[in-house]
């Protein structure tokens, strides 16, 4: 029998559910990095490009698995490169778990198949072009764990948890 992989997703938002203004993300919190860092430690990510060139140094992030896409003929030192999503679902099949770590247009092209979503809510409203779905607004989606309210720097946050119901659609990933 052909087992299952389940792909997870972990994002920060902003009130409207904005995640980013162009490559850069806004507002960012030092306690929403260690989660980052705590809650994708020794698992596979996929990742766009733009995004990993983000990263310290452009560079994989050390300790995990990282599936980067691009359509560019590119070779990343430390990271498995696919060109396609087909190509990184195979990729993250092999895989116990699977994060989707972003940015905006992989977070669009792998939601169907995202099961359980890290999201920080940071409680600011910055100008953002890039948008995460709202989870709070589809009904397939439940916030199944909510941190209370901390604050950085006077700003309001908190760690959710979210998962999608069994009936909501293909959220599997074949195992080869
Ligand atoms: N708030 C958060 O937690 C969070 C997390 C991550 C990112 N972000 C935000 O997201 C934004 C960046 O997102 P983005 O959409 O501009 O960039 P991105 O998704 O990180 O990367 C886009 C790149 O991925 C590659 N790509 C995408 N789909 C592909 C496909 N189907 N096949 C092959 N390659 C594909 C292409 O790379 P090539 O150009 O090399 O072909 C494309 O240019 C920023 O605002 C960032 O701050 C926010």
């Amino acid at each position: 029998m052909k087992s299952l992989a389940i792909l997870e997703a972990i994002v920060a938002v902003y009130d409207d559910w904005g995640i980013g203004d162009g490559a850069t993300q806004p507002v960012v919190l030092s306690a929403d990095r260690a989660h980052f860092r705590s809650v994708t430690a020794g698992a596979a990510v996929i990742v766009g490009r733009k995004t990993m060139e983000d990263f310290p140094h452009g560079r994989p992030l050390k300790g995990r698995y990282n599936i980067v896409v691009t359509r560019q003929d590119m070779k990343i030192p430390e990271a498995e490169v696919v060109h396609s999503t087909e190509e990184a679902l195979a990729a993250a099949a092999r895989h116990e778990r699977c994060i989707v770590l972003g940015g905006a247009s992989i977070f669009d092209q792998f939601f169907p198949y995202i099961q359980k979503a890290y999201i920080t809510k940071i409680g600011c409203c910055p100008e953002s072009s890039r948008f995460f779905p709202d989870l709070d607004a589809l009904p397939d989606w439940q916030c199944i764990e909510e941190s209370p309210l901390y604050e950085e720097n006077g700003i309001p946050y908190r760690f959710c948890l979210y998962e999608r119901s069994v009936e909501g659609g293909d959220n599997h990933v074949k195992r080869q």
